[in-house]
């Protein structure tokens, strides 16, 4: 995600800029700017690369400001560069941009075509030149009148350079909080709490879809209609290091609970459920293929294998095409016969994973065309391949993923029903009605999350336990791997993921009153079968944790119950692998682990 700091005060702005954007690299950037004060206008720096590159090219120029904007960019449209970074700049009209401008592509086409010209690949540029397009010397309307023929999700800072003796800021679906220091007449807009602390700990959290002016006066809140509102100020009294954890203890558990907005994110711009539409624009060259493709082969590791395994369901159920699933590092080995009728979907958080990075060449090079789904945008492998679509989970930072799975699985879904249009096997109804379905998923999620200290209580209860069985079967089935894999990488309590169906075939020798068994089995087509699964556990005398819906009768002496809402079987995954999560990261606390830096492991593994 990208960072914006707006700086008004008695302060060096250069210095509260930097500061500012320093609190929020852990973000995740790949280029960084700032536009400040100079003379009669604004001069406007930016830099590839970290900001030890931005603070040395500033401090070659002996500027003293006392207000401007800056910015880190975690690009999601145009490749990091220095012409793509922020600030962006129509005329006197300066500004940055967090977000995604979903129809910026008819906006831009409307601005060309009234005489602007575009010089870097950004969405962000549009807004430069539509509100300059809308401005008549007052900022604010110029600011609202342009947003409000915006699609997508914004937090943006402007001023004009001509005049520097304001910031007009405004957000929708993103963060943007407005630290404030009448005392010492400081104030600063930041995307999230961390970036300001050094100036204050009051906060104005800026309304969705409101709109705020900082300026030697202070801070002054506007609605939509230009109103004034009343400002609400919040003291906060976190450390800059809980602070980057908004709150939270671990990024692991920050991020986890993110996952009802980043399905959005991921969403956003892909779909119009009630048309039964989704727009895949990065495949717009494999539509003439989709009907000539003979198979898929899914090829990734870790996390994003077990969201592969889940693509291979829906794409066999919704496009009628054969799949394969493979780990990365044994595709190396195989001498698999590929064609340019076959798809190679190689997923990756990272888009740095050597395995997958080297299945993707090798692919290429036996004639297959390759599909990405990466969640960083100019990372090798998004680059690297035929199309790619990016995820928009934001940045990862904890070692054990989480928000990306949940993404990637979304990506899969979208994928599986575009690629069933266009291979005219699934109707626009059927699309309709399963995106209608997915759009109550964040809320199920949060019910879930209402949940928690249930689920934190039952994890608690097995932390000593020598090792662990998770069963399921069908779309569940990779749940069953990736809660075995959450458990064992972060809690380091050894644990496997079995389908439920070969428990028989030998795992059940295993089982004994001290072997608790996490079973998956929520409505759908293979409860039953589970539920004998069940019985057949308990008949070992092995502890059972059941997550069944929310109206379903046990089975007779489940050990402990997890509820979770009723979904379609389809979308279940999204839920069962957030008890998943939750499960391990609780049992990891209990065991005093360092959830977000588990021993032995890095959050990519660029070695093969
Ligand atoms: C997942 O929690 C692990 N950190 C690991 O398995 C990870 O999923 C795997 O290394 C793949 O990483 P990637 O998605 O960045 O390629």
């Amino acid at each position: 995600m990208c960072g914006i700091v707006g700086y008004f005060g008695k302060k060096d702005a250069v210095k509260a800029l930097l500061d500012g954007l320093s609190r929020l690299e852990y973000r995740g950037y790949d280029s960084a700017g700032v536009a400040i004060p100079d003379g009669d206008s604004v001069s406007i720096i930016r830099t590839v690369g970290k900001l030890e590159n931005l603070k040395a090219a500033l401090s070659t120029k002996n500027i003293k400001a006392n207000m401007g904007i800056g910015h880190t960019r975690w690009a999601t449209h145009g490749r990091p560069s220095e012409i793509n970074a922020h600030p962006h700049r129509s005329g006197s009209i300066v500004l940055v941009h967090n977000g995604i401008v979903e129809n910026y592509i008819e906006l831009k086409e409307s601005l060309e075509e009234s005489g602007y010209s575009f010089i870097s690949d950004t969405d962000t540029e549009v807004l430069a030149h539509l509100i300059r397009s809308l401005y008549r010397g007052d900022l604010f309307s110029a600011l609202r009148d342009a947003v409000s023929k915006v699609r997508g999700s914004y937090a943006i800072a402007v001023i004009d350079a001509d005049k520097r003796d304001r910031i007009v800021v405004t957000r929708r679906d993103v963060p943007l909080v407005l630290g404030v220091d009448d005392i010492n007449g400081e104030y600063i807009a930041a995307s999230d709490i961390p970036a300001a602390l050094n100036i204050t700990r009051d906060f104005i959290m800026l309304e969705d879809g409101g709109f705020a002016q900082i300026s030697a006066d202070g801070v002054t809140e506007y609605n939509p209609a230009g109103e004034i509102i009343q400002k609400k100020i919040t003291h906060i009294d976190w450390d800059p290091v809980m602070a980057e954890k908004d709150g939270y203890p671990d990024f692991m558990l920050k991020e986890i609970n993110e996952q009802p907005r980043t399905l959005m994110d991921t969403l956003r711009g892909k779909i119009i459920p009630d048309e039964g539409k989704i727009y895949l624009g990065e495949l717009e060259g494999l539509k003439s293929k989709a009907g000539e493709l003979e198979r898929i082969v899914i090829v990734a590791c870790g996390t994003s294998l077990h969201s592969g395994m889940i693509g291979k369901l829906y794409i066999e159920s919704y496009a009628i095409l054969p799949v394969e699933v493979d780990i990365a590092s044994e595709f190396l080995q195989r001498s698999l016969p590929l064609s340019d009728k076959v798809l190679v979907i190689c997923i990756s958080q990272s888009g740095e994973t050597a395995d997958t990075k080297q299945a993707l060449r090798l692919a290429k090079k036996r004639g297959a065309k390759v599909a990405a789904i990466c969640n960083v945008l100019g990372s090798a492998i998004a680059s690297e391949a035929d199309y790619c679509i990016y995820t928009h989970a934001g940045p990862e930072i904890s070692v054990a993923s989480t928000k990306a799975f949940t993404s990637q699985t979304i990506v899969l879904l979208l994928f599986s029903l575009w690629l069933g249009e266009q291979r005219d096997v699934l109707g626009k109804k059927a699309i309709s009605e399963i995106l209608n379905d997915l759009l109550h998923i964040p809320d199920k999620l949060k019910a879930i999350f209402a949940d928690q200290e249930n689920i934190k209580s039952i994890a608690l209860k097995y932390i000593h336990a020598p090792s662990f069985l998770f069963i399921a079967r069908h779309y569940n089935y990779p749940i069953a791997f990736e809660g075995a894999l959450k458990l064992k990488e972060i809690s380091y309590i050894h644990a496997e993921g079995y389908c439920s169906g070969e428990l028989k075939h030998g795992p059940i020798a295993l089982l004994s009153d001290n072997f608790p068994v996490m079973v998956y089995a929520p409505a759908g087509t293979v409860k039953d079968k589970v539920f004998s699964a069940i019985e057949e556990v308990q008949a070992r005398g092995a502890s059972v944790i059941a997550v069944i819906s929310e109206d379903a009768i046990p089975p007779s002496q489940c050990s402990d119950i997890i509820r979770i809402p009723e979904t379609r079987e389809e979308l279940s995954v999204l839920l069962t692998v957030v008890v998943s999560q939750l499960f391990a990261y609780y049992a990891a606390k209990g065991l005093n682990r360092d959830v977000d830096k588990p021993r032995n492991l890095a959050k990519s593994v660029t070695v093969e």
